[in-house]
């Protein structure tokens, strides 16, 4: 065929005839570890589909817009990805936003707003995209946190939230597993992501008495996230986790956060939680 001749319809049925692209769907694929995420997946042949509320750099992912924390708007933008591409073979959930505030003082329509977007944000796009990745035999990876298993200072509703994904994970597995899907949790340590940026930490004014210990807080977690891993190699554990023949339901990324998730297991919580409040520089 002519260069000419080539128009995005010829190169789909094209693709078609050689058995067909794989499609992955990525929400919160226009920053950081989800962004990393999308171009290794491009570059593994996968079609891939970005949902987010900004849209991704690049012209080759395309940008389903949508806000997490608005119900209803994830799985229409699922819907709308699984149905042009008539099924899933991969969908990652990366979305993901924290906090630093005191518990005594967190206004309500905060956590509950962190909650919408790291949980039942996940909890809606999973059910709508499961009936496409059933399909295909497709796989869920689902972005949680090392600190999902240890309480952050003063970002307790992200731990929690966090730990929520897991269980989400672990069970949807039970779930989906004998449909042909399988559901993973990756954690990731700190991560040199904007996600440091658009934490939302409470000011002197909204914190009171609790604003030195929210400010060391909140200083220690901003440099071990600066620190700390680079995204493209979180990405590239969750290609990984997603090409494996028997995916463990929860996978932590990164040697290092390897081991401390183990410790946090092994140890009792009086002895993490005393670590923790030596890291976070709390008394
Ligand atoms: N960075 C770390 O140290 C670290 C450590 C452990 C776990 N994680 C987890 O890794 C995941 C990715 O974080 P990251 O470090 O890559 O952060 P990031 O660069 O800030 O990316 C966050 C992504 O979430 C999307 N998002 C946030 N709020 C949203 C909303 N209301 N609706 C739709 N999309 C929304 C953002 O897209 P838009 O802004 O365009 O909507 C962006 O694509 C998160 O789940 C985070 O909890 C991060």
């Amino acid at each position: 065929m002519e260069e000419s001749e080539k128009t995005p319809q010829t190169e789909k049925a094209a693709e078609e005839k050689k058995g067909g692209r794989r499609t992955a769907i990525v929400v919160g694929g226009s920053s950081g570890i989800g962004r990393e995420t999308a171009l290794r997946l491009l570059a593994k042949g996968f079609r891939v589909f970005n949902i987010s509320r900004t849209p991704f750099r690049g012209e080759r992912v395309h940008t389903i817009e949508a806000d997490a924390a608005q119900e209803g708007e994830l799985s229409r933008a699922v819907y709308a990805a699984a149905e042009e591409a008539d099924g899933v073979d991969l969908f990652v959930y990366s979305a993901g936003y924290s906090m630093a505030a005191p518990l005594e003082y967190a206004k309500s329509r905060d956590y509950r707003y962190l909650f919408e977007v790291n949980y039942f944000g996940a909890v809606e796009a999973l059910r709508a995209v499961a009936p496409y990745l059933k399909k295909r035999g497709g796989r869920a990876i689902l972005v949680g946190s090392l600190g999902g298993g240890v309480p952050i200072p003063y970002d307790g509703f992200y731990s929690a939230s966090k730990a929520a994904i897991e269980m989400l994970a672990r069970e949807s597995d039970l779930e989906l597993r004998p449909h042909g899907v399988r559901v993973s949790a990756i954690l990731p340590g700190g991560t040199a992501t904007d996600f440091t940026y658009s934490r939302r930490v409470y000011s002197d004014e909204e914190s009171l008495g609790y604003t030195p210990s929210v400010k060391k807080a909140s200083a220690a977690l901003a440099n071990m996230e600066q620190g700390g891993m680079n995204p493209s190699l979180v990405a590239d554990a969750i290609v990984k986790l997603s090409e494996k023949r028997n995916p463990p339901p929860v996978a932590v990324a990164g040697g290092k956060n390897t081991v401390l998730r183990y410790l946090g297991k092994v140890l009792p919580e009086r002895v993490t939680d005393w670590a923790v409040r030596r890291k976070f520089n709390q008394k």
